[in-house]
């Protein structure tokens, strides 16, 4: 028998609110701010540890805190021994996204300050995992294909590192600027999944890297960060502009769901997705394929026309990564090496002001009814 009313329901939790934030703003409008910083300036002129540093530390560096901060990520590089050799008794089938969630778990108890969820020692912690994450991708990736890790370039910055890392060639400038806005794009985005389910487990009080490891687990599946790997299927499989409207029809008519377009909150379409459509023609130039970005348009305009449903960043960033000469396996750790940043900063704000996450369900089970008594051979047991 009922003892409650039944309480408002939404389903995957639409148009929620389920907490405060000072860090990030999506406006459905299609806008997105870093803690009151348009993302349009940031992702132009600003390097990732620039916005790593506001989103962890709450404000934009001076150029001796960006110095500082820059060279502690730098220092914070290396995996543990033992770490590098878990990632090489993984089966060589092993998803990047699995070998980085183990990779994250692995590290908690090398770390000193695992269990102290101050403020202090949480931005500690923050600036070892966005350094240790892209360490984790690139060497895992490395290691996964029977390859040495390649030692870090002091020099080069985290999105700079990245790149050499998985490339095995130092990056020229542009190269440079291009992976710092692609990471800027990606490291917040309020509530998202991913960042929710940090939240959700730095809310018991469980430390950072608990938190981090949920968030990876999370971020794996294709209606959020899996998305861009499986994007790019799509694109390899339409191959030129000329056949992606037919393939949308297609594919439309067949109901299935498009990688790459739809949003929970964006209605008019995702701030990022028009600096990462630039990012393309001007990679695709520079590398000589030019058809990607003519391939997303149509595709565009066709899921525009027919369910008046915009494209997300993941659809751009998913030739974007190809074309830099990335596996699309790493497309989605490529999302996770930024949005570490995002997790750290929301986990931090989670432990400085928490309050247990613990909602409720809707029960919809049958009603009461009585037990009709253990199913054994011979009489029930009685006491
Ligand atoms: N392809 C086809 N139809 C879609 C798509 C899509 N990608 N997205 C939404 N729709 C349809 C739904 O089927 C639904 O149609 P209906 O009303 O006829 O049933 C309608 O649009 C509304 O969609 P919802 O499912 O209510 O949207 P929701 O907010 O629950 O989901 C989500 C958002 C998960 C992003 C969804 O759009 C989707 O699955 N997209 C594809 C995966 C993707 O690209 N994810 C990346 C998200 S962005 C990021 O993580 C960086």
């Amino acid at each position: 028998m009922a003892t409650e009313q039944k309480p408002a329901y939404s389903p995957g939790l639409a148009g929620v609110v389920a907490g405060e934030t000072e860090i990030c703003w999506v406006d459905p409008n299609a806008g997105l701010m870093y803690r009151g910083y348009d993302i349009h300036k940031l992702a132009e002129e600003a390097s990732f540890e620039e916005v790593a540093h506001l989103l962890i530390k709450g404000e934009l560096p001076n150029f001796e805190q960006l110095g500082k901060f820059t060279r502690a990520i730098a220092a914070e590089r290396t995996l543990p021994k033992q770490v590098l050799d878990v990632l090489r008794l993984m089966p060589k089938n092993t998803h990047p996204m699995d070998m980085l969630r183990t990779g994250v778990s692995m590290l908690a108890p090398f770390d000193v300050d695992l269990n102290d969820n101050s403020h202090e020692a949480n931005v500690r912690k923050a600036i070892r995992l966005i350094a240790k994450v892209s360490t984790l991708i690139t060497d895992g990736y490395r290691i996964q294909h029977g390859e040495e890790p390649l030692p870090e370039k002091s020099d080069l910055t985290l999105a700079g590192n990245f790149f050499y890392k998985l490339n095995g060639e130092v990056p020229q400038a542009w190269q440079i600027r291009m992976m710092d806005t692609i990471f800027i794009l990606y490291a917040d985005h309020e509530f998202n999944a991913s960042t929710f389910a940090a939240r959700v487990t730095a809310s018991t009080l469980a430390d950072m890297y608990a938190a981090v490891t949920s968030a990876c687990g999370t971020l794996k599946g294709p209606l959020h960060g899996g998305a861009n790997e499986e994007s790019m299927k799509m694109l390899e499989e339409i191959k030129t502009p000329d056949r992606a409207e037919k393939w949308m029809m297609d594919a439309l008519a067949q109901k299935k769901k498009i990688m790459g377009f739809g949003h929970r909150v964006y209605k008019k379409g995702d701030s990022r997705v028009p600096i990462m459509r630039e990012i393309g023609r001007d990679l695709g130039k520079r590398v000589g394929k030019e058809q990607w970005v003519p391939i997303c348009e149509q595709l565009e305009a066709t899921m525009e026309r027919e369910k008046q449903l915009c494209a997300n960043v993941d659809l751009y960033a998913a030739p974007v990564f190809t074309m830099f000469g990335f596996d699309p396996a790493l497309n989605t750790p490529i999302f996770a090496a930024s949005r570490v940043a995002g997790w750290c900063a929301h986990v931090i704000e989670q432990h400085d002001h928490n309050r247990l996450i613990r909602p409720r369900s809707l029960y919809t089970g049958p009603e009461l009814r009585p037990y009709p008594g253990t199913p054994h051979n011979g009489a029930p047991a009685k006491r």
